[in-house]
Formats: structure tokens, sequence, C-alpha cells
């Protein structure tokens, strides 16, 4: 059953983040990887899509998933899948992905439509795995957060949430 409105921490960021996830999407099925202006247009829209990734992933550590293994840890409950829950996210190397292929475009390189090839893997690795992420959020997470919470820490937490991501 999915939480009240105002207290579901992820629903709100988690909708951009499916937002950004569908544009790059979509962006990479019209980009001409043999053009050099099509490539950089497609990198410059996949670093900030990539930095806003990151700040999404700072703003749950700070704001919910610290909050709730410090709330875990004074009950003495141990949970590794908080401690766990962004060390895999493979953020920091589609960035570095993203720089390399700035570094072929700006060089004029001719190995662009390979480059292409390894991007497109690449994105469509993250995209398997980021959807299930966000999904585990909002049905293993968002749980535990009920169970743990109150409804007005949980209503505070949202608030934050939603401003640092400056949603409202
Ligand atoms: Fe909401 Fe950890 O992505």
């Amino acid at each position: 059953m999915a939480p009240p409105e105002e207290v579901d921490v992820f629903k709100v960021p988690h909708r951009r983040m499916k937002e950004l996830v569908n544009y790059y999407c979509q962006k990479l099925s019209k980009t001409d990887f043999s053009s050099n202006r099509d490539l950089g247009n497609l990198l410059k829209s996949l670093e900030t899509t990539f930095s806003e990734f990151k700040i999404h992933e700072q703003i749950e550590n700070d704001c919910i998933m610290n909050k709730l293994q410090g709330r875990l840890e004074a009950l003495s409950i141990q949970n590794e899948q908080v401690c766990d829950v962004h060390s895999h996210n493979q953020l920091s190397e589609m960035l570095e992905l993203v720089a390399q292929g700035y570094r072929l475009v700006q060089k004029g390189e001719g190995e662009m439509t390979t480059y292409g090839k390894e991007l497109q893997v690449a994105l469509e690795n993250f995209t398997q795995r980021f959807l299930p992420h966000m999904k585990e959020e909002e049905e293993v997470f968002q749980p535990l957060l009920m169970e743990y919470f109150s409804y007005e820490e949980l209503k505070d937490i949202k608030s934050l949430v939603i401003k640092r991501h400056c949603l409202s």
C-alpha cells in the first residue's frame, strides 16, 4: 500500500529522477554518434543528469539514510541494506565515461561511433540498476522509515528532502 503523500519521502524526487531517465533514453535513441554536434549535445545533457543523480543521492544520504541508520543503531538493530544502499551506484563511473566522450569530441577523433556503442551499453546497464534501486527505496526503505519514525518526523524529513532538491 502506498504511504500517505505527506510522509512519502521518495515519491516526488523519484518522479523527477524517472523523468530524467526517460529523457536520456529518448535522447539516446535520436543521437547520431557520427555527428560531433549530436554527441556533444547528448554528453552535455548526460553530465547535467548524472550530476543531478549525485545530488539526489547525497540528499538521500544526508536526510534519510544516515538518520535511518542512526535510529536503527540506537535500537541495536543491524541492517546491512541501509549501509550499502548507495555503495554500487556507479555514478562516478558514468560521469567519467561522459568526460571521456568530451575528450573525443574536442579532439575530433574518429572513434565516436565505437564510443557511442559503449556509452549506450553503459547507460542501459545503469538504467537497469537505477530503476530497481529506486523501487527498493520506495518499497523497502519507506516502510522502514514508517516503522521507526513518527509521522511528524517523516513530514519534516520529506520537507527537507523536497527543499534540498529544489522541487517545492
Ligand atoms: Fe533515490 Fe538512491 O535513489
